[in-house]
């Protein structure tokens, strides 16, 4: 299925991301408290990260991924599971109108028309369902991605992480659908192979699609700065979440 945010191309290397902090999930799953075996969303799915997460807390998950590449990677990761993949997308997930207890989207958010997409959610929810989004931001003070960013901008001197770092709060609000937003963050150090770093950024479709042609530049360039076998990369795992009013 055909979508403005492209992943057919950073599929192969995606899995080598860093996982979300399980304190993060931990404290966000306490504060939401769903029982085991509900039916929860995941949209934007991917290849399963947050996906798998929710699986391993009990959860019964409704996986929607519109691209190929990135879902059949997915339902492999997956297999034998409670989840079901669709080919879809969050503005329009095909899903049963209030059908879910909870829709997660794990760094997919900043990829669908947001308020297309929370009308789709206000749809699928249970009343009192929860609408949570989450990303993993690395934590640009570290002197390693303050050279990286350096890099980065070298090539691309206005490049914007754009949604994927910026608060969802106003179009949350804006709806008029959910009742105060609740914020979660927690900072973690991953011990990362450079060669997982530098395939994790050749997954970054924020960066790909502000390259203007030099992507691999960029990355040879970042690999290039990289001369350790590993790095400790600190992250933060950040998550908003809100009830259905
Ligand atoms: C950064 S990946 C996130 C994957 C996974 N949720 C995770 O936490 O790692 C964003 C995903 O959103 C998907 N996507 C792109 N446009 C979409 C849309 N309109 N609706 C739903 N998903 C979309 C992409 O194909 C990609 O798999």
């Amino acid at each position: 299925m055909k979508t403005e945010w492209d992943y057919s191309d950073r599929a192969k290397t995606y899995d080598k991301r860093a996982d979300y902090n399980e304190n993060a999930i931990k404290n966000l799953l306490d504060q939401i408290q769903l029982f085991p075996e509900e039916l929860v969303a995941d949209i934007g799915a991917g290849t399963g990260k947050l996906t798998k997460i929710l699986l391993q807390n009990g959860l019964s998950v409704e996986a929607i991924e519109p691209n190929n590449n990135m879902r059949f990677i997915g339902i492999k990761n997956t297999k034998g599971k409670k989840v079901n993949w669709y080919e879809a997308t969050g503005e329009n997930t095909g899903l049963d109108k209030s059908s879910v207890s909870a829709v997660f989207f794990g760094s997919s958010f900043n990829v669908v028309d947001q308020t297309k997409t929370l009308e789709e959610v206000k749809r699928i929810l249970i009343p009192k369902g929860w609408f949570v989004c989450m990303w993993n931001h690395r934590d640009l003070s570290d002197p390693t991605q303050v050279q990286i960013e350096k890099i980065i901008k070298s090539f691309i001197p206005n490049y914007n992480y754009g949604l994927r770092r910026e608060e969802p709060n106003d179009v949350i609000n804006k709806s008029g659908f959910f009742s105060s937003i609740n914020n979660i963050e927690d900072r973690f150090i991953v011990r990362m192979l450079k060669t997982d770093i530098v395939d994790a950024w050749k997954s970054h479709d924020t960066l790909f699609r502000q390259s203007n042609g030099r992507f691999n530049e960029i990355i040879n360039s970042i690999s290039d700065l990289l001369q350790d076998d590993f790095y400790d990369v600190p992250y933060f795992t950040r998550c908003w979440f809100a009830r259905h009013v």
